[in-house]
């Protein structure tokens, strides 16, 4: 049977993790689900764990689900380890998400300046937590969902051992399935060719029944009926005719590159009037954890649909039974790029197709990307480099030099003002400063 280590076990997703591993247990039997959490989520933990198990057992299904704060314990000859926690909780995102709006510039907690302070608060956790994977269960494979995922699997693979790791995001199976909608087609149909980082991915072809229908695409996102967005971006409309130019699909986060001053007046606006994203997820989670109480609930709530991490279960779930199963079928993962990106470094980890493997994903080769979108990914791969090295050492100077360098952030002198009120800000989770 399999072992399965969920790190952040308290998160409001679990239910969307367990329905995954409940449907596909006849290829994937997991015998044993351990959900780690630490002491401020307990509370959490044991309402979500609960329901983990009414889950299975309503499934009737032999899955031993076990709660605990000793994450070591948990460790112990697991066969894959997932993490989705959340340093700081969310009164950080909220900060990440506020100061840096004083600043005039964006406040989200994957780009930006927020981007930068949630990979220095999570790197030196998942360092440790690569430790522990060393020392108590070297063969298992991490599967890492905590943001910023692309910055965070950069950083395991330059400063940990550990090699068998692969970050996950739902934004690419998000476009495919809003790409499959607005062509009004069933999404089994619809293929993409994805490459560039964590939420700085591209579509760069789309395929109908194995034909390209890229052109169709670019029409149907240049309908602003069809904003092609996840549940925390705002869905502003793109300029058809730059669309027309770019000639390859963005994601949702692009936004905040592409019309920076539109999604910062929305920002603005909605920091005034329904709070920033996390306080708005605040309540999300409080609506669904009195759910989670429920002890007659034993499936996954819809309401889980109001946050962002829609498929988060099918890209995680997917990716272990295939890797489990050496199905060899391609899925968007972020991994070693090992040439696959020409105009990136093969250390470097990038999110793009791969044959998913029993000896894990193998890239599949895009070349160069296009002309127009390539400065732009290098940039962002230099931040995520520099702000890895930042959170490992503690230096002060490469802090600023990775917000600096954020194309989100204008100026030097502005960039020390955002990093010196969110070190202190954040100082409780960045013992390395
Ligand atoms: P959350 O706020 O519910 O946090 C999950 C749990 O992590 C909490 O119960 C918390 O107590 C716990 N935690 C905090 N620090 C911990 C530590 N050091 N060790 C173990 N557990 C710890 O968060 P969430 O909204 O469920 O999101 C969890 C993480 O997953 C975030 O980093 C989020 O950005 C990320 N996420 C990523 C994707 C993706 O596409 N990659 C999708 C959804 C969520
Ligand atoms: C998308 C992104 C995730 C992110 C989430 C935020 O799913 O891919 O990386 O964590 O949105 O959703 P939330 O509901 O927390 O705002
Ligand atoms: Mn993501
Ligand atoms: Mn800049």
């Amino acid at each position: 049977g399999i072992k399965i280590v969920t790190i952040g076990g308290g998160s409001s997703y679990t239910p969307e993790l367990v329905e995954g591993f409940i449907k596909r247990y006849d290829e994937l039997p997991i015998r044993e689900l351990w959900l780690v959490d630490i002491p401020e989520g307990q509370e959490k933990l044991n309402i979500v764990g609960a329901l983990a198990k009414r889950m299975v057992e309503k499934a009737g299904l032999p899955i031993e689900v076990h709660l605990t704060l000793d994450r070591r314990a948990a460790l112990k000859d697991a066969d894959f380890v997932t993490t989705q926690f959340r340093v700081g909780l969310l009164d950080a995102r909220a900060k990440d998400e506020r100061i840096p709006l004083k600043y005039g510039v964006i406040g989200q907690e994957t780009n930006g300046p927020g981007g930068l302070f949630k990979g220095l608060r999570t790197i030196p956790v998942i360092l440790e937590i690569c430790k522990d994977i060393e020392e108590l269960c070297p063969d298992a494979w991490l599967i890492n969902f905590t943001n910023p995922a692309g910055m965070v699997t950069e950083a395991v693979l330059r400063y940990s051992n550990i090699r068998k790791v692969v970050g996950l995001c739902n934004v690419p199976i998000g476009m495919r399935m809003g790409i499959a909608k607005a062509l009004d087609v069933d999404a089994s149909r619809v293929q993409v060719d994805f490459a560039g980082l964590n939420h700085m991915v591209y579509g760069l072809n789309v395929y109908l029944d194995g034909v390209s229908v890229l052109p169709q695409v670019v029409e149907a996102m240049a309908d602003p009926s069809n904003a092609m967005t996840m549940k925390n971006i705002s869905g502003l409309s793109w300029e058809p005719d730059f669309l027309r130019g770019l000639g390859v699909i963005p994601c949702g986060y692009h936004r905040y590159y592409y019309k920076t001053s539109e999604m910062l007046a929305e920002e603005l606006e909605a920091a005034e009037t329904k709070g920033t994203r996390a306080e708005v997820v605040k309540q999300v989670e409080k609506e669904l954890f009195e759910l989670y109480k429920d002890p007659n609930l034993a499936i996954k709530p819809p309401q889980l649909e109001k946050r962002g991490g829609a498929y988060y279960s099918d890209a995680a779930c997917n990716l272990i039974n295939s890797i489990y199963n050496d199905k060899r079928d391609i899925q968007p993962v972020n991994t070693r790029n090992n040439g696959a990106i020409a105009s990136i470094e093969d250390d470097s980890a990038v999110e793009v197709n791969c044959v998913i493997t029993k000896e894990g994903p193998k890239p599949i080769a895009v070349g160069d990307l296009p002309v127009a979108v390539r400065g732009l990914v290098q940039q962002i791969k230099s931040f995520e480099r520099v702000a890895a090295e930042a959170a490992v050492t503690g230096d002060y100077n490469k802090a600023l030099l990775a917000m600096t360098i954020n194309p989100l952030v204008p100026t030097d002198k502005i960039a020390k003002e955002i990093l010196d009120e969110m070190l202190e800000a954040h100082k409780e989770y960045l013992p390395q400063f």
